[in-house]
Formats: C-alpha cells, sequence, structure tokens
C-alpha cells in the first residue's frame, strides 16, 4: 500500500531526528506521536495539555482541601511530621512551602508516579512500607490541586539511599489548551539534599491569600484521614510557620501553632505546644 507523502515525510523527519548526535526527546516524540495519527488501522486517545488546569480547578472547590491532599501524600509516604510554612500568605502571590520526611521518590517513581496521570501506584501498594498505613490515596490526581494552589510547584525530592536531591519546575501557565500534554517538558535537575529524605513542595505565587482560620481547616480536614481507617496511624506531626515579609525581607514571626495528634491517644486530641 502506498504511503502517503506525509507519513513519508514523517519518517525522513524522525530517522533524521533519531540519528542527529543534538538528540531532542521533545522532537522525537512529537514526530512519533503525529505519526501514529497517520495509523490506518488504529485510532488512540490524545491528551490536550489543557486537562491539567480542569484537573486543578475542578478537583476541590476549596484551597484548604488542596492542602489537605498534598499533606495526605506526605501521609502516604510514611511522613511521621509535615510543616507547612506560609510566606506572605495575607495575600496573594505569597508562598506555601509543604515539608515532609517521608520516603520521598527516586527518579523513577518521579516519572511514573508524580509525573503520571491516574498513577496506579498506591492501588498496587495499598499499605505504606514503614508504618503500614492504609494510604489515602486512590486515584492517582491528587496532587494536581498544586494547579489551583498557585502558579508555580517545585517538587525537591530525595530518598534515603541517592546521594543527591532531585528538583522538577512545573510552570502551570505551560499547561494551555492546543497544546499535546506529552509535549510540554519539566526541567529536572539534580541538586544538595536539603534532608537524608523526603519531599518538599513549594507553592510559589499563591492564587488567593490566606487567614488563620482557613490554615487551621487544612488540620480538621485531615482528621478525616483518621476515618479512612488508618490504625497504625503513628505519630503525625502538623506544624504552621507562618512568615510575613514586613519590610521586604523575610522575618519568621513565630511558629502559630502545631498540631500534634496521635492515633493512640484519640483522633481528635489536639494539643498546642
Ligand atoms: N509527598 C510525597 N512523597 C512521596 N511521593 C509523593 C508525594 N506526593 C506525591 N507523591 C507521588 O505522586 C503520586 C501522585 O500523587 P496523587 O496525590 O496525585 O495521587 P494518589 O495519592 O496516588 O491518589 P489520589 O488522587 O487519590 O490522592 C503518588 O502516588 C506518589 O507516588
Ligand atoms: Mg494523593
Amino acid at each position: 500500500m502506498e504511503q502517503p507523502e506525509q507519513v513519508v515525510e514523517l519518517k525522513r523527519e524522525l530517522e533524521e531526528a533519531l540519528s542527529s548526535s543534538a538528540f531532542n526527546y521533545g522532537q522525537i516524540l512529537e514526530l512519533a506521536t503525529e505519526l501514529s495519527s497517520y495509523d490506518p488501522e488504529f485510532i488512540r486517545f490524545t491528551v490536550d495539555a489543557g486537562l491539567i488546569s480542569r484537573l486543578g480547578r475542578e478537583l476541590v472547590a476549596k484551597q484548604e482541601t488542596a492542602v489537605s491532599e498534598l499533606v495526605k501524600n506526605a501521609f502516604d509516604a510514611d511522613a511521621s511530621r509535615a510543616r507547612l510554612t506560609f510566606i506572605d500568605c495575607d495575600r496573594r502571590g505569597g508562598r506555601l512551602i509543604i515539608t515532609d520526611d517521608g520516603h520521598g521518590m527516586t527518579r523513577e517513581q518521579l516519572i511514573n508516579g508524580f509525573m503520571r496521570l491516574s498513577s496506579t501506584d498506591k492501588i498496587h501498594n495499598p499499605i505504606s512500607p514503614r508504618y503500614k498505613r492504609t494510604r489515602a490515596g486512590k486515584k492517582g490526581i491528587g496532587r494536581f490541586v498544586a494547579q489551583r494552589l498557585g502558579e508555580k510547584l517545585i517538587v525537591i525530592t530525595q530518598t534515603e539511599n541517592s546521594s543527591y536531591a532531585l528538583k522538577v519546575e512545573i510552570n502551570w501557565s505551560d499547561y494551555q489548551g492546543d497544546r499535546e500534554l506529552t509535549q510540554i517538558a519539566n526541567q529536572i535537575q539534580e541538586v544538595d539534599k536539603l534532608r537524608d529524605y523526603g519531599t518538599s513542595l513549594q507553592i510559589v505565587g499563591l492564587a488567593e491569600p490566606w487567614s488563620l482560620s482557613q490554615t487551621e481547616r487544612v488540620y480538621r480536614y485531615l482528621i478525616d484521614i483518621n476515618g479512612l481507617g488508618l490504625e497504625r496511624f503513628g505519630v503525625f506531626v502538623f506544624e504552621y510557620v507562618f512568615l510575613r515579609d514586613s519590610q521586604n525581607r523575610y522575618a519568621d514571626i513565630h511558629v502559630q501553632q502545631s498540631f500534634f495528634f496521635r492515633k493512640d491517644i484519640a483522633c481528635q486530641t489536639l494539643a498546642l505546644f
């Protein structure tokens, strides 16, 4: 069967791209995807990049629920501590950093878990390795709430066995409609470790201001994860730090409160310290 002219041209371009010394993964992917659209026997679903913004907007109505989704991921990663640092959060454009001491992600876990929609890791591994928690995550889409929260997400993650951390920057504005999702590349770098293991999510350019009562609501939403049957909850410290930039510099005003709850005391026990 004679091949359409476009197919011949695409194959030629793909061969050229594959043999080029300046190997361009993005170009190869684009050409291969386009080529597959000429498959006479099969057609495939493709994904418009605008889906990411849609997910971010439609997953949760409130920013408090959005943050609790991200803390749930820390819990699922066997963290014993999640620290929420709000910087300049009383106005739009502030920053929120969620740091946990969970197991972190390897490059492979970042690619096949964090960067994969509807990732199935928690379906295959519903119990966490260290504390044997029943993981809260199921759908593989929760972390897209980060798109609803701010303009940019910086992920820094490290595992115990690695000698470096991995840093990925995601600019949500890149995920506009009319582009193929896989065409949008996010830079990954090896950087110095921030800690032995764990993950830090920095939400830069907060979309909305945060009041103290909203931050407290995050905690209240998280009490629900007890309801999911987290018998071996262990200790999970949930801590807020507020930093405000008063004279154009960051000053640690105070640790507003730390919520400390322990399943063996009572799941609703709330002690301030
Ligand atoms: N703080 C974290 N520490 C380690 N891995 C994380 C962290 N946050 C996200 N991940 C990884 O990213 C994946 C996607 O997280 P996401 O919240 O989107 O989905 P999920 O938790 O599997 O399911 P759900 O949509 O029900 O929350 C997780 O399965 C996990 O592999
Ligand atoms: Mg989740």
